[in-house]
């Protein structure tokens, strides 16, 4: 393609150009969270499929100081996040089992347990009843774990992360750490949020939809990509030539999804940065995402500090754009697809193993490969 067609990837694509010119800080900010008036109901738009099982975000570790309880709604349900004061996190479902007060409602933090508020019942992080004040003892069903449903927590890169699966089995993987975050050389996260009314299957083929990035978000071309699915990994690595403030540069994309709910994407490039990517659902059809960035403080705080701020707001801006689509989009499960779209076959099969044991278990070990080159 000659330069002078190449579309500067700051340029606002003209499908979403009506809903996103005119919002700017807050007003941007409170756009992202807030609901999509008019939308379509979960069924009217075949998104009724069960959650994958897999880790998702519930807070961020910061959220949460000793001796305090968070009330969320994550996968359909009312939990509650309480940090004991040994420090550490737990999570429950928010109903009590004696008469089903919210607990996130007026409850408390009482040593490392969770103290109902209308009777004062206290449950430990396995949903255990360990305390009836008035009581002379505990009802033996109440004494067992996930009398309340309890759910395995682990704190890692500055989220807390649950562990989510529909039969109710053990962690089928750790969640595994990045070495950049809470680096002394690397600065603390700055955090963008989005409400984004979809299903996390449809966001996912988002991945590897290749051609979007020329519609959507402008890319001066078809990224060239390479995409390997590694057992459960989908790692996507994609190169374009990114419009800049000083013309055309080569960026890398290093895309490493470990499940659904949660990746890391590397940026090459134009300023080095890590992005976490925590999405949990909070409805079929609606999703929480988190991005969470961290830069080489040399870079973000020196004399490049606007490129690397430039950078995320460029992030950013892509999740608007994907936004605009994505909160209206339907799930189409036999997609007519065309010669230079990315690999959504493949994307989709990989994310099936997250649906069944026996897909888990069967994609261990096993490599596959796609590669796209730009029309010639
Ligand atoms: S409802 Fe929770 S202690 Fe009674
Ligand atoms: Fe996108």
């Amino acid at each position: 393609m000659p330069d002078d067609q190449m579309i500067d990837a700051r340029t606002t694509p003209p499908a979403v150009w009506s809903v996103l010119e005119n919002l700017k800080g807050d007003t941007l900010t409170s756009w992202r969270m807030a609901d999509v008036p008019g939308r379509r109901t979960a069924e009217q738009r075949n998104l009724t499929e069960d959650f994958p099982f897999g880790w998702y975000a519930v807070c961020y570790s910061d959220e949460l100081p000793a001796g305090t309880l968070k009330t969320v709604h994550y996968l359909s349900r009312e939990m509650v996040v309480w940090r004991g004061e040994d420090g550490t996190a737990r999570v429950l479902d928010a109903y009590c089992r004696h008469l089903g007060a919210h607990m996130g409602h007026g409850g408390r933090v009482s040593g490392n347990n969770l103290e109902c508020p209308f009777h004062a019942w206290e449950y430990d992080g396995t949903g255990a009843v360990v305390r009836i004040p008035y009581a002379r003892s505990i009802p033996p069903q109440a004494k067992r774990a996930d009398c309340v449903k309890g759910w395995p927590v682990v704190e890692r890169n500055g989220f807390v992360w649950i562990w989510y699966h529909p039969a109710g089995k053990a962690p089928l993987w750790e969640v595994e750490t990045f070495l950049e975050v809470g680096s002394p050389g690397w600065t603390d996260y700055k955090k963008s949020e989005w409400r984004v009314f979809n299903s996390i299957r449809n966001m996912h083929d988002n991945g590897v939809d290749l051609a979007h990035f020329l519609y959507i978000h402008r890319t001066a071309e078809l990224p060239q990509s390479e995409v390997t699915i590694d057992g459960q990994r989908m790692t996507t690595i994609s190169r374009a030539k990114l419009g800049t403030p000083r013309g055309l540069v080569d960026g890398a994309i290093v895309s490493d999804n470990i499940s659904p709910g949660h990746s890391s994407v590397r940026f090459q490039g134009i300023s080095e940065t890590l992005l976490v990517g925590a999405i949990t659902p909070i409805e079929k059809d609606e999703l929480h995402v988190r991005f969470a960035f961290t830069q080489p403080k040399q870079e973000a705080e020196g004399p490049m500090g606007g490129l690397a701020r430039a950078l995320i707001r460029d992030i950013c801006k892509q999740l608007d754009q994907d936004k605009v689509v994505w909160d209206h989009q339907y799930y189409e499960k036999e997609p007519l697809l065309c010669d230079s779209d990315g690999p959504v076959p493949l994307a989709r099969l990989r994310y099936d193993q997250f649906m069944s044991d026996e897909a888990y278990q069967a994609a261990k070990g096993k490599v596959r490969k796609f590669e796209t080159r730009p029309k010639a």
